[in-house]
């Protein structure tokens, strides 16, 4: 696959994003990341616990905006899941933790794979401090966007690339509640999905990627493997298989290909993970 050359961006226009007042305020201005929304920790109503494990606390709120919503900031949830990834994002050298990868081979070979165009979007979810940004970027990617629900970690990507970081789309935002206000043809997912123990996070998970692939795009989901860890960065995960992947996938997205990777963490040992390629089938 020859790499992908076109040099045009569709991104920098969409820079409009705002920063949340509490978790991130320590940190140095942030002008790339557009999906900011105002978090207003005065504006908590504690409706008791939620699915995520070791959520705290739940808002009533109103349905969150898309993408650069205009008009004023609004709320959102707080949650213990994102004070656990902004505690290991400030408190570890991110080429230390166990999913670290310099070179994200596997990932980058399937997304090559999919054959896109050079300036087909590309989502990165959970994508926090990886690599892969850079090196998709580097191989002429133009249009490619990295969600993340830490702040921190979009950060230190956002570090590492200096000039080049203009030129992505940074996403702080849960997953599981982000409304995509655009479409993209790829949706790459490393070591994400299988944090959701809970079905109806799970569910939330494919309604918000139906909701950002069209017909014909790609998703790209990496987890732990059946002979893998049963928990990641202290959580609890869900290992799966290619068919338990299929299932929660559901029909409209057939699968393409699997692929297994051992993965060898910085402090030496090894998790199984698998890659499953999907295509969508139809829009529905
Ligand atoms: C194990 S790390 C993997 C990071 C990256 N994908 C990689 O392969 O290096 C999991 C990442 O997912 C993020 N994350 C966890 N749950 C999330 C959610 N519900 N929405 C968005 N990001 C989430 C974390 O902040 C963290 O950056």
């Amino acid at each position: 696959m020859p790499r992908a050359t076109t040099t045009s961006n569709t991104n920098t226009d969409e820079s409009t994003g705002r920063y949340p007042t509490d978790i991130s305020s320590s940190l140095p201005a942030r002008p790339q990341i557009r999906d900011k929304r105002q978090i207003s920790l005065a504006a908590v109503t504690c409706l008791g616990a939620t699915s995520h494990p070791g959520l705290l606390m739940e808002l009533d709120l109103p349905e969150p905006a898309p993408d650069n919503p205009p008009g004023p900031p609004y709320t959102r949830m707080v949650t213990s899941i994102e004070r656990h990834w902004e505690s290991v994002y400030q408190q570890n050298d991110d080429e230390l933790v166990g999913w670290f990868q310099a070179y994200p081979a596997l990932s980058l070979r399937m997304v090559q794979d999919c054959t896109v165009s050079a300036d087909a979007p590309i989502v990165d979810v959970g994508g926090g401090s990886s690599r892969l940004v850079d090196h998709l970027l580097q191989a002429g990617y133009t249009d490619v966007s990295v969600l993340d629900l830490s702040p921190t970690a979009l950060h230190l990507a956002q570090k590492r690339l200096g000039a080049r970081s203009q030129h992505v789309a940074w996403i702080e935002a849960d997953v599981t509640e982000h409304r995509f206000a655009r479409k993209y043809r790829i949706w790459h997912d490393r070591a994400v999905m299988h944090f959701l123990v809970d079905p109806q996070d799970e569910v939330r998970y494919v309604e918000r990627l139906r909701h950002a692939i069209p017909t014909g795009g790609h998703a790209i989901i990496a987890t732990f493997a059946p002979d893998g860890p049963q928990r990641c960065s202290g959580l609890p995960v869900k290992r799966h298989s290619a068919q338990s992947m299929s299932q929660v996938l559901g029909a409209g997205f057939e699968p393409v290909r699997f692929e297994y990777e051992r993965h060898r963490t910085p402090s030496g040992s090894e998790q199984s993970f698998i890659y499953g390629w999907f295509r969508r089938a139809r829009d529905s």
